[in-house]
């Protein structure tokens, strides 16, 4: 099993009681800039207000065409709420995270502080989680994974509001492979979808902090031939570096939510959060397979065939990968402001 060393986390330490809970805040959200979002579009901004810290979509990074009602940015931003609330456990706080109603121009949530906790060798190793998980969109193999896992990833999911379902049978892994396949060629054919990508598309020595460097993909070839097709990253210089040998047959499963509102999406984010980093405590790295949830009629499909109970918000394939470079994320400055 490859297991991945931490180097220095990438955020500053951990402030000490002595600075206050502003600076506790601020560093709540230099933890949680590090959650993982559409095309690292990282759509989110931080806003400290009365010692607590608000969380904004933020509409300008809007992806129109694959997410023309936000769905996808609020689950990034879920995701972010999730690595805020590990990051304060491990600080010795407990927070609370209301949903806002108002989540199209007003904050999705307010995190605040509502008391100590005695901090676990769990919430330490789950904070750590968040500066090695990484998307490996290479061959990935759940044989190496404890047995116990698959249902570790479920209680987790459930703990946020989320069900993984897992996609195990045979015949509905090939299901699922079918409708990722056709979901693949009709985003492709749809011009629009290349369009979108083209500007968060990054290579080397690209001054940008978001976007998906074009080295972090398997190329069409590769990812054509495994079980399931993977969106590609490649530009015609790029290198797909995540193309490697290696065993592919990952455990795969949708995340569904009991609706599609605002609330089930960001609770899908937050169950995103959850899954991953428990993944990565487990030695584990995780990529999507979207394309069908990012259609209406085969995400129709996808429910019909699976037989899903609730809407389907992400598809995820898990197991052991490689050691993968992270991806870049904006400078804090330019994601939180004082109210
Ligand atoms: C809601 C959501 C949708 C995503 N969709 C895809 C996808 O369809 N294909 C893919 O390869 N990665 C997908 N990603 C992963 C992002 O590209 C990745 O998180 C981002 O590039 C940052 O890289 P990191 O996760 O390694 O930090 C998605 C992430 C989120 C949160």
């Amino acid at each position: 099993m490859v297991k991945i060393l931490a180097s220095a986390p990438p955020w500053p330490p951990m402030p000490d009681a002595i600075r206050g809970r502003e600076a506790r805040m601020a560093w709540y959200a230099a933890v949680a800039r590090w959650a993982p979002s559409k095309h690292n579009t990282q759509p989110w901004q931080f806003v400290l207000r009365d010692e607590s810290l608000e969380l904004y979509a933020d509409p300008s990074r809007t992806l129109a065409a694959t997410d023309p009602h936000r769905r996808e940015m609020v689950i990034s931003c879920g995701a972010a709420a999730q690595h805020a609330a590990v990051a304060a456990r491990a600080a010795g706080f407990d927070v609370a995270m209301p949903l806002f109603p108002d989540g199209s121009d007003g904050p999705l949530t307010r995190i605040s502080e509502v008391g100590p906790r005695s901090t676990t060798a769990r919430d330490t190793d789950l904070l750590d989680a968040i500066a090695r998980r990484r998307t490996d969109r290479g061959p990935l193999d759940a044989h190496q994974l404890g047995q116990e896992l698959p249902f570790e990833l479920q209680s987790a999911a459930a703990a946020e509001g989320g069900a993984l379902r897992l996609v195990s049978r045979p015949g509905d892994r090939a299901t699922l492979a079918d409708l990722v396949q056709r979901a693949d060629r009709l985003l492709q054919r749809r011009g629009e979808v290349e369009r979108e990508l083209a500007p968060w598309l990054r290579v080397p020595g690209d001054a940008h902090r978001d976007g998906v460097p074009a080295n972090h993909t398997r190329g069409p070839a590769a990812s054509q031939r495994a079980e399931f097709v993977q969106r590609d990253f490649s530009t015609v210089s790029s290198r797909p570096e995540q193309d490697r040998p290696g065993e592919d047959r990952p455990l795969v499963a949708v995340l569904t939510t009991p609706n599609d509102r605002i609330a089930d999406w960001f609770a899908a984010g937050c169950a995103l959060g959850a899954v991953l980093l428990h993944a990565t405590t487990a030695g584990a790295n995780a990529s999507y397979l979207n394309q069908p949830v990012e259609d209406v009629a085969l995400r129709a499909e996808l429910r019909d065939q699976l037989q899903l109970t609730g809407f389907a918000q992400l598809v995820l394939r898990i197991g052991v990968g490689a050691q993968v470079p992270p991806t870049p994320r904006r400078y804090l400055r330019d994601l939180i402001h004082r109210a």
